[in-house]
């Protein structure tokens, strides 16, 4: 198995301890800790994920269609791959319409990074993965370097969703030339949205890199709060932060850390989108041209495939 290793474990953990010095934890630590992952995994093959498989399933059906917007061999980076599931369902796709394919995962965590190289290899499909920090435009352009042109940039699972959307398209945008397209997907907002975000698993999975330091839901409450961006129509946001019930000491690389009974932990949000959003995001704020737009039956993600 091949990592290129941009970002080490020994910086996460540093920028860890200083994630919680600040009392703001942002979204590569969802996914750091073995019980963030098993969390991650659990809550994405849930049966109320199915609408983001589903919605996958329709880029899938695309591959036909987008292999013959590429003329010879083709290099896939998928920023914030996960378990490279939703990939390598796409790059087999691409293989069945003729095209030859290579596979380059980026993501923070190493063992997601892990899987999704090994459900390249599995595939058959010569990969690399690469571990960095999507939300460093350094490691962006690093990453992105990694591969030869032309490329297919991939943001799946409403990954862009974990980070400010406007800057980290922006970022992406800029790595793509004439030859190259990006699918980027987007969960769409409804009144009904904020209840998904409550569910058990839901809840386990943002609480797990608390959970990780021995920390409970019975040691304070988790607070969900829906927001508005105000920065353009229809950019909605799922906001978590844990509030410490009583005092909590904790032991972070060795350093250890009090929590004051009220005070504030923010985890990882979330932005959801009006297909009107989504559209102005990625054609009028990022300047990209939208080829192809995808909306799911139940019209809960959106995917956009575009080019410059
Ligand atoms: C919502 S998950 C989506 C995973 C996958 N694309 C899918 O659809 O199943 C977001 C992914 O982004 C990764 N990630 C989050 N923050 C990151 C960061 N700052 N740098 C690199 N990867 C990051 C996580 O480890 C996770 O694999």
């Amino acid at each position: 198995m091949n990592i290129e290793v941009l970002l080490t474990e020994a910086e996460i953990a540093n920028e860890f301890a200083e994630a919680l010095e600040a009392r703001d934890l942002p979204e590569k630590f969802f996914y750091w800790s073995p019980l963030s992952v098993r969390a991650w995994l659990d809550l994405s093959q849930d049966a109320a994920s199915d609408a983001q498989r589903n919605a996958w399933a329709a880029v899938g059906a695309a591959a036909e269609k987008l292999a013959r917007q590429f003329q010879g061999p083709v290099s896939v980076v998928s920023f914030g791959a996960g378990d490279g599931v939703k990939d390598v369902s796409l790059l087999k796709g691409l293989q069945r319409a003729g095209l030859q394919v290579k596979y380059f995962p980026v993501d923070a965590s190493q063992p997601l990074l892990e899987l999704a190289c090994a459900a390249g290899e599995d595939a058959e499909i010569e990969s690399l993965g690469i571990k960095a920090d999507i939300a460093s435009p350094v490691h962006v352009v690093l990453a992105s370097d990694a591969a030869e042109s032309p490329k297919l940039y991939v943001m799946a699972g409403n990954t862009l969703g974990g980070f400010d959307p406007l800057d980290q398209l922006r970022h992406l945008a800029e790595c793509l030339h004439t030859e190259d397209r990006l699918i980027v997907d987007g969960e769409l907002f409804d009144a009904a949205s904020p209840a998904q975000d409550r569910r058990p698993l839901m809840r386990r999975f943002a609480l797990a890199p608390l959970a990780g330091m021995g920390i409970s839901e019975e040691d304070g409450e988790l607070r969900l709060e829906h927001k508005q961006d105000e920065r353009h129509a229809g950019l909605h946001m799922l906001t978590r932060h844990f509030q410490a019930g009583h005092d909590l000491h904790i032991t972070v690389g060795g350093q250890s850390v009090t929590m004051q009974r009220g005070e504030r932990v923010f985890l990882n949000f979330r932005y959801l989108y009006t297909p009107e959003a989504f559209r102005w995001l990625v054609s009028r704020h990022a300047g990209l041209k939208i080829v192809e737009e995808i909306i799911d039956a139940e019209a809960r993600m959106m995917t956009a495939i575009c080019s410059r």
